[in-house]
């Protein structure tokens, strides 16, 4: 087990409320007491952002959001955000690129337009990638990985504010795992691609995320690449989530 820095974020997609701070708070309670190098980043849904990023002053915890809008100008976006108003809602993170939101439409370019943009408002950006369960089948899995860091990565300028997550689609919700010695060759992969192609020394973090839980993250941690996990269904429970961590250094 090195001592380098690891991210547990949370993904609460669709779900949570004011009362939810309680959730937050227990985990930061926990962080204080458990010392090691680990870093916390809860991303919750737009309306909450406010709320929980006042509440939370914590150097333990950062508060994040999930997606916003690729225009950094204010305009007729009726229901959008961007990232100007998620930055100044208090969030310090954003996710961009779950494939929830690529299911729905979102493609390269866009992800592209809204990291540059979320950059620039001195976001720290989760970029999702990760291959179909088709995709996987028909060997194309590297080529798609390639081709999302290709086409939404614009410049090295803004490298230092992005945290990469692998997280497979057809892993992510369905309790389905990756061979683990295939995914230490996919975070190779991911690291060899960022440093050659930005002539980097020191590559991203590179998460993973996908069925993460208390019961199958020690086949993650002896994977010393994984920079740390981005978590679903078991961030939405403050024992669940502190589970993870616990077992994470057993
Ligand atoms: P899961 O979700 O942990 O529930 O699989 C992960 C994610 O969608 O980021």
């Amino acid at each position: 087990m090195t001592n380098k820095l690891k991210y547990f974020i949370g993904n609460w997609k669709m779900f949570g409320s004011l009362n939810s701070i309680n959730i937050v708070h227990q985990i930061d309670t926990f962080c204080k007491r458990y010392r090691k190098n680990y870093k916390v980043v809860i991303c919750v849904p737009s309306t909450l952002i406010y709320y929980f990023s006042n509440k939370i002053k914590s150097k333990y915890i950062s508060i994040g959001g999930q997606n916003c809008h690729e225009n950094n100008k204010f305009g007729a976006f009726t229901g959008s955000i961007n990232a100007s108003l998620v930055k100044d809602a208090g969030a310090n993170y954003i996710i961009l690129g779950h494939s929830e939101n690529r299911s729905e439409g979102e493609t390269d370019q866009e992800i592209r337009k809204k990291i540059i943009s979320a950059a620039k408002k001195k976001l720290n950006i989760i970029f999702c990638i990760g291959e179909t369960a088709q995709e996987k089948k028909s060997g194309k899995t590297f080529t798609v990985l390639k081709r999302q860091l290709k086409n939404s990565i614009y410049s090295k300028n803004f490298m230092n504010r992005i945290i990469i997550a692998y997280e497979p689609r057809w892993a992510i919700g369905t309790g389905k795992l990756p061979n683990p010695l295939e995914l230490r060759k996919i975070f190779i992969f991911i690291k060899k691609f960022l440093e050659k192609k930005f002539k980097i020394k020191k590559p991203n973090p590179v998460l993973y995320g996908g069925s993460v839980n208390k019961a199958n993250i020690n086949m993650f941690s002896s994977i010393s690449e994984i920079d740390g996990f981005l978590i679903g269904e078991s961030s939405k429970s403050s024992k669940k989530f502190i589970d993870i961590i616990k077992n994470y250094y057993k």
